[in-house]
């Protein structure tokens, strides 16, 4: 998909994240577990409206970057409400250009679907993760349930076209492949759903 197509799709869904990102759905038990550890130097990928600011330490800095000019917008009177400092990048993840090795926490949440190269962005974290930092991701993928993969596979281009992601991707094989170094990985809901604790690789 184009990415200015892919803009817009997300630009007309930020009001809703904003609203989510001042409520507590369902999907911040997961979010709870996998950042209560974020310290640092934060750096979060595709940030939406901010839904993951609450759990970041107000003595934390914060970098924030997503495509959408909308989302950064609401993300950006999130910060103002829990007093956050947070350093705004209204750029495209895949071409992010920052210092390597700078930040002690990278985070992702339900952003690899979106992206035409995903492990061009994996491969990208861990050069931005300080080498003693942590990754941080929850994100969705294909069930290893039969039935349900069948149903992601089949509804997964109108879900593109509509909404600006994937939902049968095989995350598991993407982090297999990636350069990470994973060093734990929980999964819920039939394995489509998966938190996991990563490092940048040594070499
Ligand atoms: C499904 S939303 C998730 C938002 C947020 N991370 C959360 O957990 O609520 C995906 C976000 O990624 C952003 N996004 C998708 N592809 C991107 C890209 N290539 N570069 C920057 N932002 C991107 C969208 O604008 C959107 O805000």
């Amino acid at each position: 998909m184009d990415m200015n197509r892919q803009i817009k799709l997300f630009e007309k869904q930020a009001g809703k994240y904003a609203r989510r990102a001042r409520k507590q759905t369902a999907d911040h038990k997961w979010r709870r577990k996998l950042l209560h550890s974020a310290r640092g130097n934060i750096l979060e990928i595709s940030v939406g409206a901010g839904t993951n600011f609450q759990y970041y330490p107000e003595d934390s800095a914060i970098t924030a970057v997503d495509f959408s000019p909308t989302m950064i917008e609401q993300a950006k009177g999130v910060a103002a409400e829990q007093n956050l400092t947070v350093n705004f990048l209204v750029e495209n993840v895949e071409e992010l250009n920052l210092p390597a090795h700078s930040f002690d926490t990278v985070v992702s949440t339900l952003s690899m679907c979106s992206y035409p190269n995903p492990e061009k962005v994996l491969q990208k974290l861990g050069a931005l993760c300080k080498k003693d930092g942590q990754i941080l991701l929850f994100e969705h993928g294909v069930s290893t349930n039969r039935l349900v993969s069948r149903l992601q596979n089949l509804v997964d281009p109108l879900v593109k076209k509509r909404i600006g992601c994937h939902v049968n991707r095989d995350m598991l094989k993407l982090l297999e492949d990636s350069t990470l170094q994973i060093e734990r990985v929980e999964s819920s809901l039939l394995n489509s759903i998966h938190l996991v604790w990563a490092r940048p690789s040594d070499s």
